[in-house]
């Protein structure tokens, strides 16, 4: 079963003049245009605001078969030799090269980068595909569009085996020399290194927070048992449900890269919203090389969790492995490729050097309690509850009943009506009894008197914390008659936490906002309201 989402078909809207041309539209982007001008000129991409519609296809998709010749791996952006760095250096070059000398040649660099654009968000003309993020289809999306980007660099150099390489932020713990980007995308400028991009936030040196990776962070996440809290679930309806990987690492990354702060660790207010710090807004984020790199690693994120415990499983939904997606391939052919054609990478002609990353020293396993544990509402506000710069604590007592045989039960917090301005890129963690966890003395004992970075540190160390809550800004829902971002998040509840919250006899909830720098502060976040499920475990 294959039922592509059609971009042409907004295309084919557009020639008829039937999208964007409401008067309410026109204001909105009239007081963009103003936003604009607050920014410096030379700090905005002279080609925003932008369409960002593909190139009309000449005919049907052709459906995707598997590339033939052998599996090569994909390695670290740390790791390349220069023989490689060169390569791909070339590579990149030329993809910019034919922006230039083909404007519409849907290998091109600009072309290529609007794309994604299309997919999350669309561009500030209001124009746009279907969303692929914040839900199921954010990882297999990825991997395919990653897929056949490698393949045109590949063939603008004339070299099959060329495989992107992946940013490894996870792999060497907080070495510091790991904890910038590669220098391979940071060297020079950009007509000496086409890997560069004059459009970032963070300095080539500027090493990322513990916030955005760290071991504990690729713990949680990788330890989510279900496809549904890792990669999300059904973005189809309302409420879309984001994944822990893309709520964490991902969201978190854009915006170290495109955010970031001054050499003194300031914001740089050139790349406040609408001025075009490229990672940061995700309509303009794969303008910028590094987001290829970073995806890798998202992409090879997927197959460690797989690998992580037996028993993982991605969703056998017709619904989801029969959604099809449609991509120029190096060939400028039309292609449909299918959720199920990338479920394993060597499907794709490549795999992952290396599934190694740092994790926290483990600890004993625990047994469940044999226990009956009630479902429970924690806090509900239908109009929206604002989250306070110092973050939002809750405490319910926690309703159980001894038993002798329980059935198996797995427990969830879920946090729904999560809404976030589009132009925001807002973050925020969620910890299970941290007030009440010996180990942290956060604002003396509870969280909602406030954290500084260290205590947020140790509790996100602690086996209080559950996950995270994010968002990358797209400038152009903005434009999009101001529509925030809507989605809702499920934590699994880790055995180690569920027992601190047996102990006291109360479920303590705290969510804390961060910047982009990992300080507490707050964001433009509310939520209507989060649930503590016990559900019986298959
Ligand atoms: Cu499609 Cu990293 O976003």
């Amino acid at each position: 079963m294959s039922h592509p989402m059609d971009p042409r078909r907004r295309h084919l809207l557009r020639w008829m003049g039937m999208v964007g041309t409401g008067t309410a539209l026109s204001g909105l982007m009239k007081s963009f245009a103003q936003d604009m001008q607050e920014c410096s000129d030379s700090d905005v991409p002279s080609d925003n605001p932008m369409n960002c519609s593909p190139s009309a296809p000449s005919g049907p998709p052709v459906p995707f078969t598997p590339p033939t010749g052998p599996t090569y791996p994909r390695k670290s952006a740390f790791d390349l030799t220069p023989r490689e760095v060169d390569r791909f250096r070339t590579a990149y070059q030329a993809m910019r090269d034919l922006t230039q000398s083909n404007p519409q040649d849907p290998r091109g660099w600009l072309q290529q980068s609007a794309v994604h654009c299309w997919y999350c968000g669309g561009g500030t003309d209001a124009l746009s595909g279907p969303e692929i993020h914040f839900g199921w289809f954010f990882l297999p999306w990825h991997r395919a569009y990653l897929y056949f980007h490698e393949r045109m660099l590949g063939q603008l150099i004339d070299d099959p085996t060329f495989r992107l390489p992946y940013w490894d932020w996870d792999r060497f713990g907080m070495t510091p020399s790991r904890q910038a980007m590669p220098p391979i995308y940071t060297q020079g400028n950009l007509s000496s290194n086409s890997l560069n991009d004059p459009f970032r936030g963070a300095s080539p040196i500027q090493q990322m927070p513990f916030t955005c990776s760290n071991p504990y962070l690729t713990y949680r996440v990788l330890s989510q048992s279900s496809f549904e809290t890792f990669g999300g679930v059904p973005n189809t309806g309302n409420p879309r449900n984001q994944g822990q990987l893309e709520a964490t690492q991902h969201d978190r990354i854009h915006n170290f890269v495109g955010l970031g702060v001054d050499a003194q660790g300031k914001f740089n207010p050139a790349y406040q919203p609408l001025c075009g710090a490229d990672m940061g807004d995700l309509s303009t984020a794969a303008r910028d090389p590094i987001f290829f790199a970073h995806h890798g690693n998202i992409d090879r994120f997927w197959d460690m969790w797989k690998n992580f415990q037996p028993g993982r499983e991605n969703p056998t939904d017709d619904f989801w492995q029969g959604q099809g997606f449609l991509f120029y391939d190096e060939n400028a052919r039309w292609v449909s490729i299918q959720v199920s054609d990338v479920l394993d990478t060597r499907n794709l002609g490549y795999t992952y050097a290396s599934l190694q990353t740092s994790l926290p020293p483990k600890k004993p396993p625990l047994t469940a309690p044999k226990l009956d544990i009630e479902s429970a509402v924690v806090v509900s506000g239908k109009n929206g509850i604002p989250l306070k710069p110092n973050g939002n604590t809750y405490k319910v007592p926690l309703k159980y009943s001894k038993i002798k045989n329980p059935s198996p039960k797995k427990y969830f917090l879920k946090i729904q009506g999560i809404q976030i301005a589009p132009n925001d890129s807002a973050q925020a963690f969620v910890f299970l009894n941290a007030a009440d966890n010996p180990a942290l003395e956060l604002g003396g004992g509870d969280i909602s008197q406030g954290v500084t970075p260290s205590t947020l540190q140790q509790a996100i160390a602690s086996s209080s914390y559950l996950g995270s809550i994010g968002s990358v800004r797209s400038r152009s829902s903005l434009v999009h008659l101001h529509k925030n971002h809507v989605f809702g998040v499920t934590l699994e509840v880790p055995l180690d936490a569920l027992y601190l919250t047996l102990r006291k006899q109360r479920i303590i909830v705290s969510i804390v906002p961060v910047n982009s720098l990992g300080q507490p502060a707050g964001g433009d976040i509310s939520f209507q309201s989060i649930v503590f499920e016990a559900r019986d475990a298959l």
